[in-house]
């Protein structure tokens, strides 16, 4: 299979992942993180007083019972909405001190969001789909877009569904191409909401030995909310919420 991690990497600008600074070196900080959701009806408070540090290369893993704020915090982590109070760090800078352009960067480049419900386009096909965080990449081609997303997807064990549309697709195989899409632009940090969630184990299980791979043989660091504690373990720290709050 491509080693379509090792193709795109350079396009980043971070330092190689050699020497303990750079592997012990903060790349996400939530320091007193609260997040609280208003509605016409109601307050919830979805996160209390978070602090949480995801060191470069590390792979932890987010486990909690239902409602206890752990895609909050997910989207938190890949900018994706802002705290109420808190600061978010990424790089050892807080996130206020980006420009709005650089922001875009990093969500697009450095970060690869599996969603806990895919969201793909369905109007465009898996293809498609899979190619759109390349399109902020100038400098790719056209054909090596093409070539990319179709590399990401033989790694998920899609490649001859290129040509469907997310509607004629199972939830597993939904689930698979929101993780190509993930990895395609071959990101330094994949933030995954319960990326096994809908798979059978076997899927599963090839996922996640995919994301073991890319975090030990290319350093990428992986921060994934599960519910499954044998996949937990096999992460290297696993964090416990409760309610919105760390317990473990
Ligand atoms: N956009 C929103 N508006 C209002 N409340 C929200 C919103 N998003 C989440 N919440 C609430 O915040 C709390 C945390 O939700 P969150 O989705 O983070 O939980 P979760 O741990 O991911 O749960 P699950 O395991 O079911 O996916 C819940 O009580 C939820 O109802
Ligand atoms: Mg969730």
């Amino acid at each position: 299979m491509e080693n379509l991690l090792a193709s795109t990497i350079d396009t980043n600008s971070q330092p190689p992942l050699n020497g303990a600074t750079a592997a012990t070196a903060p790349v996400l900080q939530l320091t007193n993180i609260e997040k609280v959701y208003q509605t016409a009806t109601i307050e919830t408070v979805a996160l209390n007083r978070v602090n949480l540090t995801i060191n470069r290369g590390e792979f932890v893993s987010i486990m909690g019972p239902s409602g206890c704020g752990k895609s909050t915090l997910l989207s938190l982590m890949g900018l994706l909405d802002e705290p109420t109070s808190g600061t978010i760090e990424v790089d050892g800078r807080p996130v206020q001190s980006y420009s709005d352009k650089e922001l875009a960067g990093l969500r697009n480049l450095k970060i690869g969001f599996v969603f806990q419900s895919y969201h793909l386009i369905n109007d465009l096909s898996v293809l498609d789909n899979v190619e759109l965080p390349l399109l902020y990449r100038p400098k790719l081609s056209g054909r090596e877009r093409r070539q990319r997303a179709v590399a990401a997807l033989d790694k998920v064990g899609l490649s001859a569904r290129t040509g469907h549309f997310p509607s004629q697709l199972s939830g597993g195989q939904r689930q698979r191409v929101a993780i190509a899409r993930a990895l395609v632009g071959g990101p330094e940090i994949i933030l995954a909401d319960e990326p096994t969630g809908n798979l059978d184990s076997v899927m599963g299980e090839e996922i996640m030995d995919l994301l073991l791979g890319l975090n030990k043989t290319e350093g990428v660091t992986i921060v994934m909310v599960t519910h499954d504690i044998q996949q937990a373990m096999k992460t290297g720290r696993v964090v416990r919420f409760f309610d919105g709050s760390q317990v473990g």
